[in-house]
């Protein structure tokens, strides 16, 4: 980092992989945009089509189809690569063979000499920045997972909706792994710096607490409905990839909640899981510590331990 040209390399350039390199373009988040694919023709026409924004996006930015070799200028290599969810299927139903995909990706990247942040959006992304982190021989602190920042935001959405307020002003973050054992610490959830717990307890009966529920289940069925709907979800995980971008090119310290190994906190050692965590330059900063309930350490611990029993089954 510290050099004069910031340089993203996508790998992968299917709808999510586009969504984020279309969301970069428009917010300027980058001066090189490097597009990598199985299919080179694909990342080619996708370079053209970006290209041809330029001229009106107000940006500065350089696009091209690259190769590997193309990491070592990098300082953020984002994969987004590997297959989707089809309906009906979990994010942990991509295990194995987006695994096979990522040995062909890392190597190359690493071989390259790149010295930048692995960011990882292939899901089911805990176990996919794990792979990145065993693969690549990282320190886990340069390898991070878009973890459930996307959840986080719709968390932020329908609770802003709920109490009438600009999710921006909404702080909370839900935990634990991206897909089926996602939770909300509602004990954190704010708005402003007022639990929406009190606010509830406080209103007569205006707001509920079972909206609350109803909020979490949304948030955690959101994407087998968008599947569901429209065979895939990406403009709000390319957005989301933006962000944390964002977050690492400007060297920012920001709160992010995204997938990181833990060493500890929250009482987990050895695992990949979305927290809260400060994201700067050089990868993950630190985690934050929020004071949850047992009830919510609970929830968190299982969720970990789905994605350790999903680890240790992938490595049989
Ligand atoms: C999402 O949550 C499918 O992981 C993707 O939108």
């Amino acid at each position: 980092m510290g050099k004069d040209k910031r340089r993203v390399v996508l790998v992968g350039c299917g709808m999510v992989g586009m969504s984020y390199a279309y969301a970069m373009l428009n917010q300027q988040t980058c001066d090189e945009l490097v597009l990598i694919d199985y299919v080179k023709e694909k990342a080619e026409g996708e370079a053209m089509d970006l290209n041809h924004g330029l001229a009106f996006s107000g940006s500065h930015m350089k696009i091209w189809s690259g190769t590997y070799a193309d990491c070592k200028e990098a300082d953020i290599v984002t994969i987004c690569a590997g297959v989707a969810q089809k309906p009906g299927e979990s994010r942990m139903d991509l295990l194995a063979r987006n695994t096979a995909i990522f040995k062909s990706i890392v190597e190359p990247v690493t071989d390259s000499g790149f010295n930048g942040i692995f960011l990882i959006a292939t899901n089911p992304v805990d176990v996919m920045t794990k792979v990145t982190c065993d693969l690549s021989g990282f320190n886990p602190k340069r390898v991070i997972g878009s973890g459930t920042s996307l959840d986080t935001a719709r968390l932020r959405y329908l609770v802003g909706s709920y109490f009438k307020v600009d999710p921006r002003s909404i702080h909370g973050y839900v935990m634990g792994e991206h897909g089926d054992s996602e939770f909300v610490p509602w004990s954190q959830v704010c708005i402003a710096t007022k639990p929406v717990l009190d606010v509830i307890a406080e209103s007569n009966g205006v707001y509920k607490k079972e909206e609350l529920e109803k909020i979490e289940v949304d948030v955690r069925t959101a994407a087998d409905k968008i599947i569901a709907a429209k065979k895939a979800t990406y403009y709000g995980i390319g957005i989301a990839l933006t962000r944390l971008t964002k977050a690492i090119l400007g060297d920012e310290s920001s709160v992010q909640t995204v997938s990181v190994y833990l060493r500890g906190e929250y009482k987990q050692n050895g695992v990949f899981a979305g927290v809260p965590a400060v994201i700067n330059a050089s990868g993950v900063q630190s985690v934050i510590r929020c004071q949850i309930t047992d009830e919510e350490q609970e929830k968190f611990d299982a969720s970990c331990k789905e994605l350790k029993d999903k680890i240790a089954e992938a490595e049989r």
